[in-house]
């Protein structure tokens, strides 16, 4: 099957750094800046210049230091905001300007108190804008999922004609479902006479819990970029998170390819946690600590016999640990032969039989067996013998 490309656009440092006591400084940013070009993402956003001093010398810094991945900073449909970020950005080798303004009737009433034809003009003039500086310039529909679909069909149009590269379509507050996300950016697609000299972007959120299934929703209907986070992270309930939708290109064949190394991914979900500070959820999907971990006996059993029954990845390609075998109430005699002998214990049938109501009892009382019950148990049990 061929393979068609998805940019994976990573928006850890700005839409990521929006989680409150997130905030980073210039040298943590850095350091995780190279690291997601390591990663092989294709575009890092490195911040919004015209919101501060620090977020300037970070998105300043982060394009001297990064080769590969184009750098890309935010801005709103404002001329100074725009000649800020081409400051910001002049020693990148693939400089982005990314501007935009929104879209549905509820921003235009409530945040800018004006018509759509002023929205459409501001947009026009901030691409034009921001066209004076770079090539590379994308335009975001701001609550683009909640937007009136022939006029955000216009906006998209006129940004188009006046020159951006790339226009994002955001789920700005997380409202779709896959399917009407689906179809927005398939009537974009069907309906703006320009769209095949842009590329159409996906950026979710995560109120409902859809952000990736609605940005790859959004990709089958013919988006080609992703913006996403390393952990979810991002405003409220987050934005898509980079692990999942790379690793479900990976594992379905939907003729859809990224450039990223998934074997980093652990790595670095652990390195954006710490520099962060935010734990990431223990039955997280790809990158939480229960992520290849079995508990329950019939699983365990399965899992046992045979890796692909319980798992659909192995976690090697994921940079994670080898998989677990977690000993609480639900395991079964074959789980716990299984850590025996991985501490070298060569106990027959019969002997596991024993050990396993003895096991049984200690599961009870607590919520995880472990190597050290399970030393004393074995221990004890020679000692009767
Ligand atoms: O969620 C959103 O709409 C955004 C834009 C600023 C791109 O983050
Ligand atoms: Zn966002």
């Amino acid at each position: 099957m061929s393979q068609e490309h998805v940019y994976i656009f990573d928006t850890t440092l700005r839409d990521g750094e929006q989680v409150p006591g997130c905030k980073l400084n210039t040298k943590e940013k850095i350091a995780l800046a190279l690291a997601l070009e390591e990663l092989g993402v294709d575009i890092i956003e490195a911040g919004f210049p015209m919101s501060s001093p620090g977020d300037f010398e970070s998105v300043n810094e982060i394009s001297k230091i990064v080769k590969n991945a184009s750098i890309c900073g935010l801005t709103r449909a404002v001329q100074k905001d725009i000649e800020v970020a081409a400051e910001a950005l002049k020693y990148a080798k693939r400089p982005r300007i990314h501007t935009g303004i929104g879209a549905s009737d509820i921003h235009i009433k409530h945040k800018f108190n004006t018509s759509r034809e002023d929205i459409l003009a501001r947009a026009k003039q901030a691409v034009i804008w921001s066209k004076n500086y770079v090539d590379d310039v994308e335009f975001y529909a701001e609550d683009a999922g909640r937007a009136d679909i022939a006029f955000l069909a216009k906006l998209v149009e006129t940004v188009i004609t006046a020159g951006a590269t790339v226009v994002n379509i955001p789920d700005t507050t997380g409202y779709c479902l896959p399917h009407q996300y689906a179809a927005i950016i398939s009537y974009l697609r069907n309906n703006v006479p320009n769209i095949d000299k842009a590329i159409l972007s996906c950026h979710c959120h995560n109120d409902l819990g859809l952000a990736t299934a609605n940005s790859i929703a959004g990709v089958i209907a013919g988006a080609r970029q992703i913006e996403c986070t390393i952990n979810g992270l991002g405003e409220r309930a987050g934005n898509t998170a980079l692990e999942e939708v790379v690793m479900i290109l990976k594992q379905h064949q939907l003729g859809l390819n990224t450039n990223v190394v998934s074997k980093k991914l652990h790595p670095l979900s652990r390195l954006v946690s710490e520099t962060m500070r935010m734990q990431v959820q223990p039955n997280k999907a790809i990158v939480g600590a229960n992520a290849f971990s079995h508990s329950s006996g019939i699983h365990q059993d399965g899992f046992l016999k045979e890796a692909t029954t319980y798992e659909i990845m192995n976690p090697a390609e994921v940079g994670a640990d080898t998989s677990k075998i977690v000993l609480t109430a639900r395991s079964g005699r074959s789980a716990l032969a299984f850590r025996f002998h991985k501490l070298g214990y060569q106990f027959t049938r019969n002997d596991v039989d024993t050990l396993y109501e003895q096991f049984l009892q200690i599961a009870d009382s607590k919520k995880e067996v472990l190597d050290e019950d399970l030393h004393k148990m074995a221990e004890s049990k020679v000692t009767v013998e």
